[in-house]
């Protein structure tokens, strides 16, 4: 016997998307049940991206959600890439017409959105997880969560959102013949870490150097986030943090007129694969794919959680027009839609990554090229523009 839940949109995942879609329905006056199947601490504390693009950033503002950010989150006008010992500015605010991203960390997005949610007096279904999904039932869609104890819960719905990450089981609920998978895995990795040391530089730094890839961004202004380029299946246990701080330095060029960088004790360190994703179309009947359920970008154009807001959004304005007038276009249009976004954005990290990272498989042709190619986007008004204008966020509508 499982207990029967009533609602309008049955939402599986708790990250960005998910909440973000809970919480602009709940705006429009729609019902949504949230399932998730981690912790509201382990979601609260998992970390991962850091930067939001203009108008997402504009978006938690305007419907409520952005007071912290805008106290705590760190405003930045540009970034600097760095190739052949020397760092070169690209200012966003000056080639976008003043736009800016904000550097928050999405754990921080999803605390606030807990709250916000939280505060409306739904409950969030944690450590919940879902068993079944069933997205075209003779009654409409289902989806059916276990918690902790062994219970089961069958949700009936109008319509699922599957906000339930890469690893997610909504996917995995469209017969395979019904959707299209793309993909492409990329011959490196990033090791991260999470360290208790000011900031090398008050801006990001994409640096391409002869040994890998290197980033330095930040959370505050006393924890940085560092990344290096690293082999595939790398074994964290050969990376001492000593070694990571020189490997840092080396391929800042901190001994060559590059950032400072200032070691300090690790919070966290691990290795993300590099891996860009599409499941072409997002939909399949009532099932609605968002975020990472749907695609994955390599980090280096820095979009994930910004294209899983974009989806969600797409998406409460679809249900929102569903449920005002009854109308199904924006539903119809809804992977279209966001599939044009997706594919810009898988456009826009490619290039990021290509122009930054080693590639032990060019020939010395290509490494040259790759340095001219920095060369010209760092000289050229034209070619920075269009780096800027991605970078900031291409515009929602
Ligand atoms: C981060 O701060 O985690 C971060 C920043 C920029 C990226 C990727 C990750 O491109």
């Amino acid at each position: 016997m499982s207990v029967q839940l009533r609602t309008q949109v049955a939402i599986a995942g708790a990250g960005p998307a998910g909440l973000m879609l809970a919480h602009l329905l709940q705006r429009a006056g729609i019902e949504s049940v949230i399932v998730e199947s981690r912790s509201r601490e382990y979601i609260e504390r998992r970390v991962r991206a850091g930067v939001l693009e203009y108008e997402t950033a504009n978006l938690l503002e305007e419907t409520g959600v952005g007071e912290r950010m805008r106290r705590e989150g760190l405003v930045h006008r540009g970034i600097a890439l760095r190739f052949a010992d020397a760092s070169r500015r690209i200012d966003f605010e000056e080639l976008t017409g003043g736009k800016t991203v904000t550097v928050y960390g999405q754990q921080e997005v999803v605390k606030d959105l807990v709250a916000a949610r939280l505060e409306t007096g739904v409950p969030i279904a944690f450590e919940c997880e879902v068993v079944e999904v069933q997205p075209n039932g003779a009654g409409g869609a289902s989806l059916r969560y276990r918690d902790a104890e062994g219970a089961e819960t069958t949700v009936r719905a109008d319509f699922i959102a599957g906000c339930d990450g890469f690893h997610g089981p909504c996917r995995a609920a469209i017969p395979p013949g019904d959707a299209t998978i793309w993909e492409h895995v990329f011959p490196f990795s990033w090791l991260g870490i999470l360290a208790e040391s000011p900031p090398a530089s008050e801006e990001l730094i994409y640096a391409n150097h002869e040994r890998g890839f290197a980033l330095v961004s930040m959370r505050s202004r006393t924890i940085s986030r560092l990344y290096l380029q690293c082999d595939v299946g790398e074994d964290l246990a050969e990376w001492s943090d000593e070694r990571i701080w020189t490997e840092l330095r080396e391929r800042l060029g901190s001994e060559r007129g590059g950032p400072e960088v200032v070691a300090g004790p690790l919070l966290q360190k691990g290795v993300t694969p590099m891996r860009s994703f599409v499941c072409e179309p997002m939909r399949y009947g009532r099932l609605f794919l968002a975020g990472d359920s749907a695609h994955i970008v390599p980090p280096t154009g820095a979009k994930g959680m910004n294209l899983a807001i974009a989806d969600v959004r797409v998406l409460a304005e679809a249900l929102t027009a569903f449920y005002a007038h009854g109308t199904t276009e924006l539903l119809d249009g809804y992977s279209e839609r966001c599939l044009r976004r997706v594919w810009k954005t898988q456009r826009f990290s490619t290039y990021m990554t290509s122009m930054l990272h080693r590639f032990d498989s060019r020939e010395p042709f290509e490494r040259r090229v790759q340095l001219a190619e920095l060369d010209y986007v760092t000289s050229s008004r034209a070619a920075a523009e269009s780096l800027a204008e991605n970078y900031v966020g291409l515009p929602f509508n």
